[in-house]
């Protein structure tokens, strides 16, 4: 792989570890090279990662760095693998990776139709969700006692929760589920990784399809809908890409949050005796110190200056690609002090970069917040006395550039209370 567009007067080439094995000290690892370290991905692709906080939002907000993937100059000279996995996070033709105008247009038919209200309407039906998969979850107990709570419980959760937003049929989810995977793994092959674009596209030609011959009452039917009111609407690939990236972001991460959360409480029992004790807002500082402190989304390909934009005394060049280490800048000991690597739900400020910054900010704040407070509070009344089934170390991180979480969270429930 070539590195002309890089000054090579910068810190040294930083090889990143795909499988995500010890995320946060990677991280303090890679702040002590810098605010802006030279970083490789698999398959020696390179980008630059900012882990200094501020400097991060400053980036994510500066209208000289763009989304829009047609600006990487890797990409535009051939450098970058047809097939190379990570691509289907970054060439994409929905809000995500479109800029100024464009990016507004994009964004339109989401902000018009996933609104706060439709989210707040959600509420009862996610509530009877969780009571049904928490009544389920003994039947998923193994021989050894214990129940993977990831699996059984935060894994499909959310996916329900989208899938019935958007109105992916029930028979469909298991099918979305194993694309998502394939898109968030780190081994994905070249194979699985056209297959994947080729069978999604083919279910949302077929879901358009049966929802323009009769509309319902979901997020497709609606954004269809607004989308042929409007003069410059999305076409139906952007379309596609659009409640793609709704299912890709509302699902992978909530569950991360889920588990992530109920990690934190299970290994921090002083604090989870408070959160018991408290009420609602008890468990939003729980919700929002989870946020920062081991945050789902872990390192986001990728932004692209327009322009050469010099920071922290380094140059970057136009087309240079950038890797937004979210999880990692929300334990910057220069934004929370020495203490940034305890989780404290009695930290304050609780102010956080896990949904981003910027004019790319996250869409889905609200839902992500009403999902994880109606599945924490339920899951720790309803078995008051779970506790981990293995030592806190035995858990093994998520393999993927992106999501920061573990791969299963075996837990003894105990005696459930009604
Ligand atoms: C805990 C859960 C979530 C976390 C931590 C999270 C995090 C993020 C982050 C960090 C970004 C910005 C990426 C960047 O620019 O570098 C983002 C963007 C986005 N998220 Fe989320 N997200 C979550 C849940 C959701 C949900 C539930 C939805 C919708 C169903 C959603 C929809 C989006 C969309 C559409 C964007 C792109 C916005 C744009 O580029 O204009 N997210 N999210």
């Amino acid at each position: 792989m070539t590195d002309s567009t890089v000054d090579q007067s910068v810190p040294p080439l930083v090889l990143i570890d795909p499988a995500g094995t010890d995320r946060h000290g990677e991280a303090a690892r890679l702040r002590e090279v810098g605010p802006l370290v030279r970083v490789e991905l698999p398959g020696g692709v390179r980008m630059w990662m900012v882990t200094d906080y501020k400097l991060l939002a400053e980036l994510a907000t500066d209208s000289r760095v763009g989304r829009d993937w047609r600006q990487w100059t890797a990409l535009q000279r051939g450098e970058i693998p047809a097939d190379w996995p990570l691509l289907s996070m970054i060439r994409l033709n929905n809000a995500m990776a479109r800029d100024g105008a464009e990016h507004r247009r994009l964004r339109r038919p989401l902000t018009r139709t996933f609104t706060r209200s439709r989210v707040e309407g959600l509420r009862p039906r996610i509530d009877q969700i969780v009571a049904t998969m928490l009544a389920d979850l003994p039947n998923h107990v193994g021989l050894d006692g214990a129940v993977d709570l990831r699996k059984h419980y935060a894994y499909p959760f959310p996916m329900q929760v989208i899938c019935e937003l958007i109105g992916v049929p029930e028979a469909w989810w298991p099918l979305f589920r194993q694309l998502i995977d394939t898109v968030v793994r780190a081994d994905t092959t070249a194979e699985e990784y056209m297959a994947t674009q080729q069978k999604r596209h083919e279910m949302w030609q077929r879901l358009f399809a049966m929802r323009r011959a009769e509309p319902a009452d979901d997020l497709t039917s609606a954004m269809i809908a607004v989308n042929e009111e409007d003069d410059d609407a999305l076409t139906d690939e952007e379309l596609e890409d659009t409640l793609w990236m709704l299912i890709g972001a509302g699902h992978e991460t909530s569950i991360s949050l889920i588990v992530n959360a109920t990690r934190a409480l299970l290994t921090h029992p002083e604090q989870l005796a408070e959160v018991r004790d408290g009420d609602a807002d008890t468990w939003s500082l729980v919700i929002e110190e989870t946020l920062r402190w081991d945050a789902p989304v872990g390192n986001f390909p990728a932004r692209f200056p327009t322009e050469d934009v010099t920071v922290a005394g380094i140059t970057i060049r136009k087309g240079d690609a950038i890797l937004a280490p979210w999880s990692g800048v929300n334990r910057d000991p220069s934004q929370y002090g020495t203490d940034a690597d305890q989780f404290d739900i009695g930290r304050q400020p609780q102010r956080h970069l896990a949904f981003g910054t910027g004019p790319h900010v996250c869409l889905g704040p609200a839902l992500a917040r009403l999902e994880a407070s109606a599945a924490l509070p339920a899951l720790f009344a309803r078995y008051p006395e779970m506790r981990l089934a293995v030592d806190p170390d035995e858990l093994t991180a998520v393999p993927s550039i992106f999501s920061n979480s573990v791969t299963s969270l075996p837990v003894y429930l105990g005696a459930a209370r009604d």
